[in-house]
């Protein structure tokens, strides 16, 4: 009997699909689209102690293969989130996890302990954005800070906490296992990797703020690479994510040692393809006999 359950830090996921943070907004665009019950959690857009405005446009730029964004995590804030988008995701049966962004180790643990007693299932620490001058990556980048802050928000939280890391690292099995001894639960990788494009034209950077994050199809081998190297590294579940398309992109993921999966850019191309690929990990278990997803995961 094929059961696509999987249980992520004691939290039951009826399959392994969530979506990315930040691709995803709280879910409202996408449920005139898709029916959020489907899916295995709504992984949200950062939320912060208090709404951000975000970087300067233009901040979105096309590649090869992906994109590169410079949002710099506009959000709402905590108290908007917890009035409003905790009433819309739970109409739907799925699991709700919160990222939650800052600048300072005080402002993720501002944002937690008002998430504390909310009926959200798991927190997702945001140590890895690429695109703000504070706090994000300079957190995920450096052993040191980065179990420092988890320790610190791990102090604070009531729920799971999952922590998202950033490829822009010369060793990911490293900063995985800082994660893992401050305290995470799980981990998420990866985040976007460091970028840029240039108008040649106007002899500038297409993204106002220079750099940006790349996400797509053409880094999820990178993103195969780091996760099973950061498998190898810590004994808490992993959450893959970089490029994932399809069904058969989700398989790798979970062969190289993720027990989740988070579909990010590919929401933008398809507003269904977190639908597609819980439907296509379902065809690649029957045609090939697999009844739990336990029975492939890091089997390479
Ligand atoms: O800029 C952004 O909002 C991106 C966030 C992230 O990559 O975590």
């Amino acid at each position: 009997m094929l059961d696509m359950r999987v249980n992520i830090c004691g939290v039951e996921l009826k399959n392994p699909v969530v979506t990315a943070s930040g691709t995803f907004g709280s879910g409202h665009e996408y449920s005139d689209f898709i029916d959020l019950s489907r899916l295995g959690a709504v992984i949200v857009k950062g939320v912060a102690d208090k709404p951000w405005n975000g970087n300067k446009p233009p901040r979105i730029a096309e590649v090869y293969g992906g994109m590169i964004n410079s949002v710099g995590l506009q959000n709402p804030g905590v108290d908007y989130f917890i009035k409003n988008d905790i009433p819309f995701l739970r109409q739907f049966d799925t699991k709700l996890i919160v990222n939650v962004c800052g600048h300072t180790a005080e402002e993720y643990v501002n944002t937690v302990k008002a998430l504390r007693q909310q009926d959200v299932d798991m927190i997702e620490l945001n140590i890895s954005c690429p695109n703000i001058k504070a706090g994000g990556m300079a957190f995920g980048t450096d052993c040191q800070m980065a179990e420092k802050v988890v320790s610190e928000v791990k102090k604070y939280a009531d729920k799971p906490l999952i922590v998202k890391l950033s490829p822009n690292v010369s060793d990911i099995a490293l900063i995985a296992k800082a994660a893992e001894n401050g305290g995470a639960d799980a981990i998420s990788l990866i985040n976007t990797i460091s970028a840029m494009k240039i108008d040649i034209y106007k002899r500038k950077t297409v993204l106002d703020s220079k750099i940006g994050g790349m996400s797509g199809p053409a880094i999820k081998p990178i993103a195969v690479r780091m996760v099973y190297q950061a498998s190898k590294a810590v004994n808490i579940p992993i959450i893959g994510l970089g490029g994932i398309s399809s069904g058969e992109d989700a398989i790798e993921f979970i062969m190289a040692g993720a027990d989740a999966v988070a579909v990010g850019t590919a929401n933008f191309m398809n507003p269904h393809a977190c639908i597609d690929i819980i439907d296509g990990i379902e065809k690649y278990m029957n045609d090939f006999s697999v009844n739990n997803l336990s029975e492939i995961k890091g089997c390479i």
